[in-house]
């Protein structure tokens, strides 16, 4: 690199400073060290887009077993930690359950059909919460809303009972905490998953001998080259499930609020144009959304030699979202939340990168192989969700004297107080 690159302190990544914005220092990554070592951790960091996207499609060299440190060691080995052969057989287990993928022939058909499903839950739910809320004249986007709607939605789709979801509302965080979380954190986690786990076992012999129509029942039976998922590979799946299903989209709804209340014009775009709201969650999904990175582990060597460093094999790189979405070479004044931004791609085959006219992706839901399974869920359920929201709320607003800030995967407690006019 340049001989006038600045010195970046390591001891930024764990700052306070770091955590509310690491936008700034993520800039500086982009311009002077698009390949960085922090020397405190011997960790790597790739921070541009092109970049990042590369890396993230590259699985001969990028492995995602760094997967099983966090999520693996709380819910038990699932497909994120899997390279190779043994994710695409567990992927091609449930990824059709969500987007249709497993019979590409049929994928309109199985398409609409999960869609359908999916705004089933999310419609019934949306409507139950949305009524409630509405009394009141002020509502806790993410206590009353946020944390509520994808955990209903995704207890319906596992079929398991609405009237343990204060138990469930318990089990969620504390699992997605214990993944990196401090030692008694953690130890919580793995409780909370085992008890989540003792609570399935029943329902697994019961659905194994009498399947139903809900997920759980569909894994239970599932084949894939002639083999089953046993039972400890559908309970992990399950947790991931879970905490997947509900802890992202939760601050992917608090989150699109946010921007949209933070930005009154975006606001009064999308208020008056609501089929806009699908665009801002897409472009929310890249100004800030709730992942800001995924961690994979080097298998080979790895030279950049347009940056003069090589990460070398067995090293832990972070593949950072964040960054990558905020690449001034690929968007145009990317600080800057706007629905109607030309340069990026807010159509459904998000896995791609770069689309027609330089339109780029964001990297919200990661990108190739392990590209997330439930985006188009997530999508669904919080447009839905907040398009039900913006029907019975005039003139929402942030509560005054509260701190309102978009929100990432942490161990914060967060709030996002909301007052309104009731229709
Ligand atoms: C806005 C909400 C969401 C965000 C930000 C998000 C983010 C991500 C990201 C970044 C990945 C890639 C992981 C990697 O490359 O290592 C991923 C994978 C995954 N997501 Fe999501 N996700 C969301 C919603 C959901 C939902 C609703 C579900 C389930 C219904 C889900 C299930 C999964 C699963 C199972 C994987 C692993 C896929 C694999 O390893 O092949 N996610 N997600």
């Amino acid at each position: 690199m340049t001989t006038t690159a600045p010195d970046i302190d390591p001891r930024v990544f764990t700052s306070r400073a770091y955590a509310d914005d690491p936008y700034p220092t993520l800039r500086l990554l982009r311009d002077y060290h698009p390949v960085y070592r922090n020397p405190l951790t011997d960790q790597w960091m790739i921070t541009r887009y092109d970049d990042v996207c590369a890396a993230f499609r590259d699985t001969e060299r990028y492995s995602a077993q760094p997967n099983a440190l966090g999520i693996g060691a709380v819910f038990g080995p699932t497909l994120m930690e899997y390279d190779g052969e043994q994710h695409t057989r567990l992927r091609n287990i449930v990824a059709p359950e969500f987007v249709g993928r497993k019979l590409e022939a049929l994928l309109p058909i199985i398409e609409r059909n999960s869609m359908a499903l999916i705004e089933k839950f999310t419609e019934k739910h949306a409507r139950r919460i949305a009524e409630e809320a509405a009394r009141t004249g002020l509502i806790d986007i993410v206590d009353d809303f946020a944390t509520r709607l994808p955990l209903n939605v995704i207890l319906d789709v596992l079929d398991l009972p609405q009237d343990a979801h204060d138990l469930f509302h318990e089990w969620y965080p504390a699992m997605m905490n214990g993944i990196g979380g401090p030692p008694d954190v953690r130890a919580a986690g793995i409780k909370a998953n085992a008890e989540y786990h003792e609570y399935l076992d029943p329902l697994l012999k019961a659905r194994s001998r009498e399947p139903g129509d809900d997920l759980i029942s569909r894994l239970c039976v599932a084949e894939v080259d002639g083999r089953r998922m046993t039972p400890p590979e559908i309970k992990s799946f399950a947790s991931l499930l879970l905490v997947a299903g509900a802890e992202t989209t939760d601050k992917a709804i608090a989150n699109l609020w946010y921007q949209l209340l933070a930005n009154p014009e975006q606001w009064a775009l999308v208020r008056d144009d609501p089929s806009l709201l699908e665009r801002a969650f897409t472009e929310m999904m890249r100004v800030h959304p709730p992942s800001g990175g995924q961690s994979r582990r080097a298998i080979v060597d790895i030279p950049f030699p347009d940056y003069g460093v090589t990460i070398p094999a067995g090293a832990y790189v972070n593949l950072s979202i964040y960054g990558g979405n905020r690449d001034e070479r690929v968007f145009a004044d990317p600080d800057r939340f706007d629905v109607t931004r030309p340069d990026l791609y807010t159509g459904r085959a998000l896995r791609a990168g770069y689309h027609e006219n330089g339109r780029a992706s964001h990297l919200g839901f990661g990108l190739g192989k392990h590209f997330c399974v439930g985006y188009q869920l997530a999508q669904t359920e919080t447009v839905i969700g907040t398009r039900m929201l913006m029907e019975v709320m005039r003139n929402p607003r942030f509560a005054p004297g509260s701190h309102p800030r978009p929100i990432a995967i942490s161990l914060d407690p967060w709030e996002l107080p909301i007052e309104f006019d009731p229709v």
